[in-house]
């Protein structure tokens, strides 16, 4: 059991969605466009940090500048002279909350030319320094360029120097060539060998422009692996739609609709100077994107419950060593399904055990309350006291129709005031370690959900090891196995998130997670699977295992990857036959629907792994 952390991380029900406006003027009048924006219903604007004349200081040497003045004013600009107010567009904190600052497209930071690249390199560090300075948190930097090692390099040492301003790199989907065709690739290549010379920095992230073509499927999921901070939607790519307001074709739509549950910062990025369709302005592409947002799918139960859970590292529990608190256990009541499944697992263990109809059974239920026995064993004292509001998910069906003695792992809270006040008689309750409990009757079934992610991390088997002792001959185990499955997965944010612990120990920690900015580089593959009851123990005279060599497991799997990408850890899931047909599974093909009781466990790897398709 391992979705559960007591408290929710970062809920929020209803996400709101941030659209900026980019008016791609070159000589923006700042307060005329931040008011207009502001009217429109844009929550930020994207403004050019300096003005067109600034590229003077680009092209000393190509203008053939000789004059000795001249050189001299160029040196002393290099050293770190300060901007002229006239070159600044945003010449002071005013509208700090409402822009990010858009670094020159037409710096050159790996010309071949030497004072360009250092002249770039200037200017770069001075526009970033100067939105340091006034307090704004981003920057967009534009497109690299095939050659990109000068530029990320400059990047690179300018994080420390301006620690509050996040970069944001503007990556277009598809490069756009008409005599080479499309290169859907080359965009994210680029980007991998950017990030990758900054070391996966944390204040670096993707600005992804949505292009008029979009390239298939698999290409498109690879980008929910890495740090998408900003979606720029150019006006081109939108159609118009009978009216004339802006819309995006289903395509386009269904991306967007993706994106949004990563809730990035989406920019219209105006490629006219006013809009490019006839109807509504500038505002109508806002009201189409919230509008996107506002009539998304409505959340299935397993989406809401993970809501604010999406990319949190958790510990796993270890319900064997530890004491679960009392809110665990409300979560794992929540979720019904696990328990509707269990309880059909029984009912059919049930009537196979009785060899008989269900009439037969019912026939019984007359009789079951005096012929069942029962008996519930917990180990946790506080769960084995405290009173916790019950559901009757397990025990109706047990106590009705049965004349088998069960022996259940099953807390269900307030194990002693539910006898006192529900089970009464029909029910005993142990206060013990199943793997030491010495049983007063061997038992026909017995029912154990100490299943984890990855199917035997809570110690399920050895504690169905020591306690199969009391288990008849022939008598069933519900679960009767359970199979784990990983995949190879990249994901640059929880690799981040591990690495910024900058320790070994968190690298070699898995973490139970429910995946978002995650993609999966190859379909899960099975690598193991333990049984129930184990016939294949060596016991002593009190029926113990002697060791715990036959709960090793050793695999080795292939993966076809579906794209170039990078490995940053391994996924793990499970699958449990609970009975016969009856399975349980948090594998993604075969996920129980509506169950929300395990998230995926996720290993992390130290070093992380490109692989070229
Ligand atoms: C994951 S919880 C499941 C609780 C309950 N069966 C349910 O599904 O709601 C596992 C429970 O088994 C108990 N447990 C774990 N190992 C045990 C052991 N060796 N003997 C007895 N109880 C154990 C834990 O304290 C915990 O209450």
């Amino acid at each position: 059991m391992e979705a559960t952390a007591t408290s929710n991380p970062n809920t929020s029900n209803c996400p709101r969605i941030v659209v900026g406006l980019s008016r791609g003027q070159e000589k923006p009048n700042v307060s005329s466009v931040t008011a207009e924006a502001r009217e429109l219903g844009y929550d930020f604007v994207i403004l050019p940090i300096t003005f067109p004349s600034y590229r003077r200081f680009l092209f000393e040497q190509l203008i053939g500048s000789v004059d000795v003045n001249e050189k001299k004013i160029m040196e002393e600009w290099r050293k770190g002279h300060p901007f002229c107010r006239e070159d600044l567009v945003v010449k002071n904190a005013d509208v700090s909350d409402f822009m990010v600052g858009q670094v020159s497209n037409w710096i050159n930071l790996d010309s071949p030319d030497h004072s360009i690249r250092i002249n770039s390199e200037v200017i770069m560090r001075q526009q970033l320094s100067w939105l340091g300075h006034i307090g704004i948190s981003a920057a967009l930097l534009p497109f690299p360029s095939d050659s990109l090692m000068n530029y990320a390099r400059c990047v690179n040492s300018i994080f420390g120097t301006v620690p509050y301003v996040n970069m944001w790199i503007k990556i277009p989907l598809i490069l756009e060539d008409e005599i080479l065709g499309l290169k859907e690739t080359v965009t994210w290549e680029r980007w991998n060998k950017f990030r990758t010379l900054c070391e996966n920095h944390v204040k670096l992230s993707i600005a992804l422009e949505v292009t008029q073509n979009l390239p298939e499927d698999n290409i498109l999921d690879r980008w929910f692996a890495e740090p998408l901070k900003a979606v720029i939607l150019p006006t081109t790519i939108f159609l118009s739609n009978a009216k004339g307001f802006p819309v995006l074709s289903k395509r386009h739509q269904t991306f967007v609709r993706k994106l949004i549950k990563y809730k990035p910062n989406f920019i219209i990025d105006c490629v006219a100077d006013g809009p490019n369709h006839a109807s509504g302005g500038l505002a109508a592409y806002q009201e189409y994107i919230h509008y996107l947002n506002r009539t998304m799918p409505e959340l299935t139960q397993v989406e809401q419950f993970a809501l604010g859970y999406h990319d949190f590292l958790q510990s796993p529990l270890q319900p064997l060593m530890d004491n679960l608190e009392s809110s665990t256990y409300e979560v794992f009541e929540k979720d019904s399904t696990k328990y509707a499944l269990y309880e059909k697992a029984i009912h059919h263990a049930l009537l196979d055990h009785t060899n008989g109809s269900e009439e037969m059974i019912l026939e019984a239920a007359e009789k079951a309350q005096k012929l069942v026995r029962v008996y519930a064993i917990e180990k946790n004292p506080s769960a084995f006291v405290t009173y916790v509001r019950y559901k009757d998910h397990l025990f109706v069906l047990i106590t009705q129709e049965l004349r088998f003695n069960i022996i259940l792992n099953i807390r269900k809270f307030s194990l002693q005031n539910k006898k006192a006040e529900v089970w009464g008689d029909k029910v005993t309750i142990v206060f013990s370690d199943m793997r030491f409990w010495k049983a007063p009757e061997k038992a026909d079934i017995l029912v154990s959900e100490l299943l984890g992610s990855f199917g035997d991390n809570e110690l399920s088997p050895e504690c169905l090891d020591g306690a199969q002792k009391f288990l008849k001959s022939g008598g069933i185990s519900i679960p009767t196995s359970y199979t784990a499955f990983i995949s190879p997965i990249s994901s640059s944010k929880l690799y981040n998130e591990v690495a910024a612990y900058k320790d070994l120990a968190h690298f070699e920690t898995p973490y139970v997670v429910m995946f978002q900015s995650a993609s999966e580089l190859a379909k899960p593959c099975q690598v193991w699977r333990f049984e129930h009851p184990n016939s294949n123990i060596s016991v002593d005279e009190d029926g113990n295992p002697i060791n715990n060599f036959h709960n090793t497991r050793y695999s080795k799997v292939t993966f076809n990857i579906r794209e170039s990408g990078i490995l940053h850890g391994i996924a793990g899931y499970f699958e449990s036959i609970l009975y016969k047909d009856i399975i349980l599974s948090i594998h993604p093909d075969t996920h129980s629907v509506d169950m929300f009781s395990w998230f995926p466990i996720f290993f992390p790897l130290r070093v992380s792994f490109f692989f070229a398709k």
